[in-house]
Order: structure tokens, then C-alpha cells, then sequence
């Protein structure tokens, strides 16, 4: 097991690269699976999850061929099963794209309930629901969903509660149904843009993607030979950047698509950071006393959920008491336990985090309790004052890709050290 050390208050300075979006990927490479073909995806990042949910592709028969570091060849000319079981897939949230775009494909799946981070109750009933709507029979066995249909047919469905991952399940599995599928109440996030865009350059038929409602016209077949690139990552951007702020440094985070940030850059600016936006990159630097701000986590363009731990540890720096409520899930304040450990003055009031700003933060042992609780934990060890040890890293690696070697370009002193190892 991998710990980082890190040894805090060196104020970050220099430029930073954003990889490829994490979701976007999760999303694209299951889409792929609707066609029987080849295609090229580029600005892949290289995290764990990609490599886990390839491994599961793999087994269905799908062939990937690394043309460069960030650049992936698919080919699903060969798949041969519907049946995605192995015990990865309840590693990642993002297996559960694999029945949507099994059953697109097959008219049928058989999938292991899906994982990801500890958050609280993450039900999936929205897919389902979307699922049986377009005429998907659903039934739980031993764990696993199985979906069947002698056909998919379009219809309408309003969502109950904005989801990101019904919005695009739905999605997959209406590209190839008959007639017309609307999605009311959609998710808006960008990636689900670039799941729309990529199926679009294969032959769908989506529009409204980005807006609340989505219309999708079921057509016969899709074509191959296309190459996509995935957009930038929102939340590893909007984490360099809060990390840039945190430790008031000087940073600018290239490969970025500004419009994504705004509702961070929004709440930076408010606590007195600077901004200043170009076209594919922004610079954040601090030259002011940060002030307390209150934030509300909102499905997109609202502030995003999965940048809520890394903000935490930036409104600690600020002048006065700030709040944090989150609205999406549940249980998403584990990793406060581990940031009080180091001196963090922080309270949760059932969805409310009330962080009063200014304690002072010490190194210590501490652990990630989940991917962007992980990226928390290096935002309050790049500020602490000696050395923070932290376990549990390949909950980092699941979503940052060369985490360490970017922060360590930007001035931060942390390594990476595998167990038994000084
Ligand atoms: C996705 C992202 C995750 C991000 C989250 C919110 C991926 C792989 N993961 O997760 O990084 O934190 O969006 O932006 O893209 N809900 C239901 N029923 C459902 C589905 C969801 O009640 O059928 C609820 C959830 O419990 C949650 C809310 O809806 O309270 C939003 O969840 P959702 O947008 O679906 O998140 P994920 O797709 O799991």
C-alpha cells in the first residue's frame, strides 16, 4: 500500500496541465460498445479507473490498443458477451454505464450493481425506470441487474432527481431503440455534452444535450473510424486551482475549458482570489486576505459536488467562519474526521460543514477515504505546517492522473512511497 509525504507550505507556482475528464471517459468508452467498429479516443487520462473498467471491457471482448499515453484505439468488432460480472465492477461507479450500453447493443445485460465512492445511499432507480420505459424487463439476481428486451422502443422520462448517470444510461440505451426517447429533467454536466458529441460522430441522433431536455431518435446503425477527444477534467482543474489558492500561489492551469469553472471561479473571486481567465487556460493567484464564503453543492452549472472536500480545506485559510452544504449526497463529510486531526476548526451539522477559518494545520498520519476525499487531504497537507503522511492513495489514483509529478512541477514537496520503503 502507497502513501504520499508531504512536507506543507510551499506555495505553488508554475503551470499545470489538466488531463482528459475522468466521467467523460467513464461514459465514452461503454458508448463505444453500441457500435461494432473502431474507434480513437484521445486525452484518455491514465487513472485507475480507466484501467479497471478497460480490464472488464476486455473480458467482454473488446480490443484496446494504446496508439500513445493519452490516445486509445477501440475496437468492439468481437464482443461476445453481455455479461459483465467480474468482481472490478463494484470498484467504480462507472461500471454502470455498461448496462445501458449493453442493452443498447444486445437487448440485453447482465451486471454487477455498481460501486464507486462510499457517499451515502446512491440508489439507481432513475435508470431503471429510464430502462423500463423504453421496454427493458429489469430483475435483481444475486447481486446483479439483468435486463432484458425483444425491442426498445422511445419514450418519454422525466427524472425524479437530476442524475448524471441516468442521464447518460438512458442515453445509451435509447441510441439504437426505435422512434423518439426525451429525457426530462436531464443532467447538464459538460461530459455528458461529450458522451452526446461522440455518439453523435458515430451516426446518433441526440440534441438538447447541455439543456434539460434531451431528445434522442433511435437509429439503425452507427459508423466507426472516428476519433474523439475527451474534454478537459472540470474537477481536476478546479482542484490545481484550489490548490493554487490554498497554498497562495501563482498557478496557471492549462487545457481547461473556462465556461466548465465558473462556478468555482465564481466563489474564488468572492473570497478575494485572483482570476484571470484566457482561452484554454486560467491563472489563480492570491495577493488578499481570503474571505469566508458560503457554498451549496448543485448539480451542474451549480458548484460540483466532487470539488466540495478539496473548497473545505481552502475556506480553512479564510477570515472568518464559512459554510459548506451538500445538497447531492448524503454521507460526504467523511474525510473531516482526518482534516480535524491535523487542527482543522470544522463542525457538520447534518448536511452543513461549518469551517472556521484561520486554525493553524499540522502534519499527521492521515487516511483518503474516497477519491476526492484523497484530493482533500493533499490540498491540507500542501498547507500544514511539517510533514503529512497519507494512506489509502490508490483512492487518488483512481481519478488524478500523475498527481504527484504535477504537484511536485508547481513546487510542492511530496512523494510517493510504497510500504516498507523510507
Ligand atoms: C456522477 C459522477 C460523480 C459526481 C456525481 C454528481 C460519474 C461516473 N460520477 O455520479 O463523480 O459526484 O455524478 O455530480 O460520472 N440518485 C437517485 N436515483 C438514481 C440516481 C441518482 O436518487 O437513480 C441520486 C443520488 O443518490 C444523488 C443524486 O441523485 O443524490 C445525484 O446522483 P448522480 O448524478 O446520479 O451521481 P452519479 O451518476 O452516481
Amino acid at each position: 500500500m502507497d502513501k504520499l509525504i508531504i512536507r506543507g507550505q510551499k506555495r505553488l507556482k508554475g503551470e499545470v496541465t489538466v488531463s482528459g475528464a475522468k466521467n467523460a471517459a467513464l461514459g465514452v468508452l461503454p458508448a463505444a460498445l453500441l457500435l461494432s467498429d473502431v474507434c480513437t479516443i484521445e486525452n484518455v487520462p491514465n487513472i485507475l479507473d480507466i484501467t479497471i473498467l478497460k480490464g472488464i471491457m476486455e473480458t467482454l471482448g473488446v480490443r484496446f490498443e494504446n496508439i500513445d499515453n493519452n490516445t486509445l484505439r477501440i475496437d468492439t468488432r468481437n464482443i461476445n458477451s453481455y455479461v459483465a460480472t467480474t468482481p472490478d465492477m463494484n470498484k467504480l461507479r462507472g461500471s454502470y454505464y455498461l448496462m445501458g450500453a449493453l442493452l443498447g447493443r444486445f437487448k440485453r445485460a447482465l451486471v454487477t450493481f455498481p460501486g464507486g465512492c462510499n457517499l451515502g445511499v446512491r440508489p439507481i432507480d432513475q435508470h431503471i425506470k429510464g430502462f423500463e420505459s423504453l421496454g427493458a424487463k429489469v430483475e435483481i439476481e444475486r447481486g446483479c441487474i439483468k435486463l432484458t428486451a425483444n425491442k426498445l422502443v422511445g419514450a418519454p422520462i422525466y427524472l425524479d432527481v437530476v442524475s448524471v448517470g441516468a442521464t447518460v444510461n438512458i442515453m445509451l440505451a435509447a441510441v439504437r431503440a426505435e422512434g423518439l426517447t426525451t429525457i426530462e429533467n436531464a443532467a447538464k454536466e459538460p461530459h455528458i455534452v461529450d458522451i452526446a458529441n461522440f455518439l453523435n460522430a458515430m451516426g446518433a441522433d441526440i440534441k438538447g444535450a447541455g439543456t434539460d431536455v434531451i431528445r434522442i431518435r433511435g437509429v439503425k446503425s452507427l459508423k466507426g473510424g472516428i476519433v474523439h477527444s475527451l474534454i478537459p477534467d472540470q474537477i481536476e482543474a478546479g482542484t490545481y486551482m484550489i490548490a493554487a489558492a490554498a497554498t497562495k500561489g501563482d498557478v496557471l492551469v492549462k487545457n481547461v475549458i473556462p465556461k466548465h469553472m465558473e462556478s468555482l471561479t465564481a466563489k474564488l473571486m468572492e473570497m478575494n482570489v485572483k482570476v484571470e481567465e484566457f482561452d484554454d487556460s486560467i491563472r489563480i493567484f492570491v495577493k488578499d486576505r481570503l474571505s469566508k464564503v458560503n457554498i451549496k453543492t448543485l448539480p451542474y452549472p451549480g458548484f460540483p459536488t466532487d470539488l466540495q472536500p478539496p473548497a473545505a480545506v481552502l475556506l480553512l485559510r479564510t477570515d472568518g467562519i464559512s459554510t459548506i452544504t451538500e445538497s447531492i449526497f448524503e454521507n460526504r463529510f467523511q474525510y473531516i474526521e482526518e482534516l480535524k486531526r491535523m487542527g482543522a476548526n470544522i463542525r457538520v451539522e447534518g448536511r452543513m460543514a461549518v469551517i472556521e477559518g484561520g486554525s493553524k494545520l499540522t502534519g499527521a498520519p492521515i487516511k483518503a477515504t474516497d477519491l476526492r476525499a484523497g484530493a482533500a487531504c493533499v490540498l491540507a497537507g500542501l498547507i500544514a505546517d511539517g510533514e503529512t503522511e497519507i494512506s489509502n492513495v490508490h483512492y487518488i489514483d483512481r481519478g488524478y492522473e500523475n498527481m504527484v509529478e504535477k504537484l511536485q512541477k508547481l513546487g510542492a514537496d511530496i512523494k510517493r512511497i510504497s510500504d516498507g520503503q523510507e
